[in-house]
């Protein structure tokens, strides 16, 4: 069984998409923690609600970046994780931190990277005139959101959309996306090799998914 550490900072409904696959498709992995940096994170009361071992660890606690990733190096550590899942995890991490996982820390961003790194992807798609939007699973590199790429998928920009309309439908993709694009990683059948993907052939990688259609 190879181990997750799932972070989060807010709803958490990554991580509810992760556990019920993981679950329910029988996956060789457990969920040996969820950590938050946001004590009142929904996510982690949803993690508590699904019977996994759940961590606060408020970055406000700790007098800089370099003490708040070393003692959530520590925890992790403590939960013998194997993979560390990024689920809506709003704190950037700091070298150190990303090296020490290197090659196997995941993280979902809600747009199709290298388009829109950063925040408010939503609203940066929609003030470009984009006419398609989408998630990004990648490995997490030094440089926010441009880590190799594992898998992606597109939606539709519909007329009239707004940043919320747009959101939700990139959501209802990104929980398709992450438990199946993890999975793969778990699996082996998608990895870093020399700071490139090496992935099976035939995996779809990319998708287009059109939820009017559906
Ligand atoms: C998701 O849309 C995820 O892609 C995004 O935060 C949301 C978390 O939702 N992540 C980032 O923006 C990271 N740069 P959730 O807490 O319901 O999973």
């Amino acid at each position: 069984m190879q181990r997750l550490v799932i972070l989060v900072s807010g709803r958490g409904s990554n991580l509810g998409a992760i556990a019920r696959a993981c679950r329910d498709e029988a996956w060789p992995a457990t969920i040996a923690a969820v950590i938050s940096n946001r004590p009142d994170a929904a996510g982690l009361a949803l993690a508590r609600e699904l019977g996994l071992p759940a961590v606060a660890l408020d970055h406000r606690a700790h007098p800089d970046r370099a003490a708040f990733d070393t003692a959530l190096a520590d925890a992790i550590d403590a939960a013998g994780a194997d993979w560390v899942v990024l689920a809506g995890f709003m704190r950037i991490l700091g070298e150190p931190f990303v090296q020490r996982y290197a090659g196997r820390m995941l993280n979902i961003h809600p747009s199709l990277l290298p388009a829109f790194p950063g925040l408010h992807t939503h609203r940066r798609a929609l003030d470009a005139g984009c006419t398609l939007a989408g998630a990004t699973v990648h490995f997490v590199t030094p440089t926010l959101d441009h880590g190799p790429i594992v898998a992606q998928v597109a939606v539709p920009v519909r007329p009239g959309d707004d940043e919320a309309s747009l959101a939700a439908r990139v959501l209802v993709a990104e929980h398709r996306l992450y438990p199946q694009a993890l999975r793969w990683c778990l699996e082996g059948r998608v990895r870093l090799r020399d700071g490139g993907i090496v992935a099976e052939p035939g995996l779809e990688r990319g998708r287009f998914v059109d939820p009017a259609a559906g």
